[in-house]
């Protein structure tokens, strides 16, 4: 028996007994990287969240390889497996619609899931370019459903603590934004091309990849982004095609450095390559401001580095670093004693909490959780990088 609205399943006298917490059907597209660290967040959610406002029921997983889609559906615990993920959209069964393919199949998928009505967690970047972006955008709004873009670092807890100590207002005026991504998977130029160096399909390299997370940190913590002025380089630009054994062009960037102005004055520089042997996710950001500077990096990332201007006494003056664990930190209620610090994976478990929060009790995501409008806007950001890189000047974001 299933309630009037979609993915809902209505109590079982056996639920009724148990606790009276409603379930929501999980419809996974994508199986791999992704497919992976969502699939782990929706079972393990409930647990660390208890009680949530609703038990994720892992319905479906999608993915093109058969084979490896039966061995998913049973490692993850899904009910059904589909290599066509229409299935999963014309699925009563299924509530919200979690995206995690590669970028050319952000749109679809998700326009569709929103005309069926069905709640939507869509990887990032949103979408190739910002047109595309903004057909998804404004589906998600047409359709009225819960929208979440997954930039996931929004909700770590440092970052989730400097978000606070801004909106707060104790750092005051911020003058700079710097961040840096950095990964070196490439720089061999044996690596394969692959889906995420050919533009057709991921519409960026590393500025979509890696760029749009802290393009997405500088919105979320320093206010919307006015104009950029960037150069973008490709260091490599043919690799080898290991199924038709031919060469191909790499037609993305391999690297980006951007300068950013905000709306509110502060200045930025944002920097993402996949050419940096030893760094593995170095994902970093700065802000310094009139009262102090906060830092933070990904690879340590229970820890926010604070300095304090004028903090006394002066000979102890400096950076402090507070391991954001404590009961009363963002998130960390939920998870373990102070000192015993979360990871990675985690950051998807809190996606997938504040959806259910969501869905469940009709709450707004922002300005905490990213949505497809700042999925969109980060698009026109990319292509603002991209276009000023190409014609060598400033370039304006126009949102619309
Ligand atoms: N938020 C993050 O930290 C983060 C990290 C990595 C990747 N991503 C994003 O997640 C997305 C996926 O990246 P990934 O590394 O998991 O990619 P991947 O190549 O590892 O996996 C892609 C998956 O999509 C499936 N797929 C491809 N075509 C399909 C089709 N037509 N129908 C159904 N399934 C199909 C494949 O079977 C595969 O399981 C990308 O948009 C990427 O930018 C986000």
């Amino acid at each position: 028996m299933r309630d009037k609205k979609v993915g809902f399943v209505a109590m079982t006298a056996e639920d009724k007994a148990a606790d009276n917490i409603p379930k929501i059907g999980i419809g996974m597209i994508g199986q791999a990287f992704m497919g992976k660290a969502h699939s782990n967040a929706w079972k393990k959610m409930p647990y660390i969240f208890w009680p949530p406002a609703a038990i994720p029921e892992l319905v479906t997983i999608c993915g093109v390889n058969e084979e490896a889609l039966k061995e998913s559906a049973r490692r993850y615990g899904y009910k059904r497996y589909s290599t066509n993920w229409k299935d999963l959209i014309n699925d009563d069964e299924i509530g919200i619609i979690d995206n995690g393919t590669p970028n050319y199949l952000h749109a679809e998928p998700s326009i569709e899931a929103a005309k069926a009505g069905k709640h939507i967690i869509c990887e990032k970047p949103l979408a190739r370019d910002a047109k595309e972006a903004k057909e998804m955008r404004d589906a998600v709004k047409k359709a009225g459903v819960k929208n979440i873009c997954c930039f996931n670092y929004r909700v770590v807890p440092a970052v989730v603590l400097a978000k606070n100590l801004i909106m707060d207002e104790k750092l005051g005026k911020i003058f700079h934004f710097r961040a840096r991504y950095l990964q070196e998977w490439i720089t061999d130029p044996e690596f394969p091309i692959m889906w995420r160096l050919k533009k057709e399909l991921c519409g960026s390299g590393a500025l979509g990849d890696l760029g749009s997370h802290i393009i997405d940190l500088g919105r979320f913590l320093c206010g919307e982004i006015k104009s950029v002025m960037a150069t973008t380089a490709t260091f490599i630009k043919e690799r080898y095609n290991v199924q038709t054994k031919t060469k191909e062009k790499v037609d993305v960037d391999d690297a980006i450095a951007s300068v950013v102005e905000f709306e509110n004055g502060a200045i930025g520089t944002i920097e993402a390559s996949r050419f940096c042997p030893g760094r593995k996710n170095y994902n970093t950001i700065e802000i310094n401001a009139e009262n102090g500077s906060i830092w933070w990096d990904l690879e340590n990332m229970n820890n926010l580095w604070v300095f304090w201007r004028g903090e006394e006494p002066i000979e102890t003056q400096g950076f402090h670093c507070i391991n954001v664990t404590e009961s009363y930190h963002p998130y960390y209620d939920k998870w373990w004693p102070h000192g015993h610090i979360i990871g990675w994976e985690n950051t998807f478990v809190h996606i997938v909490y504040n959806m259910i929060e969501a869905v469940m009790k009709n709450k707004p995501l922002e300005p905490y959780i990213a949505t497809f409008e700042d999925g969109y806007r980060n698009n026109v950001i990319c292509d603002a990088i991209a276009e000023s890189s190409e014609t060598g000047k400033k370039v304006l974001c126009k949102f619309n």
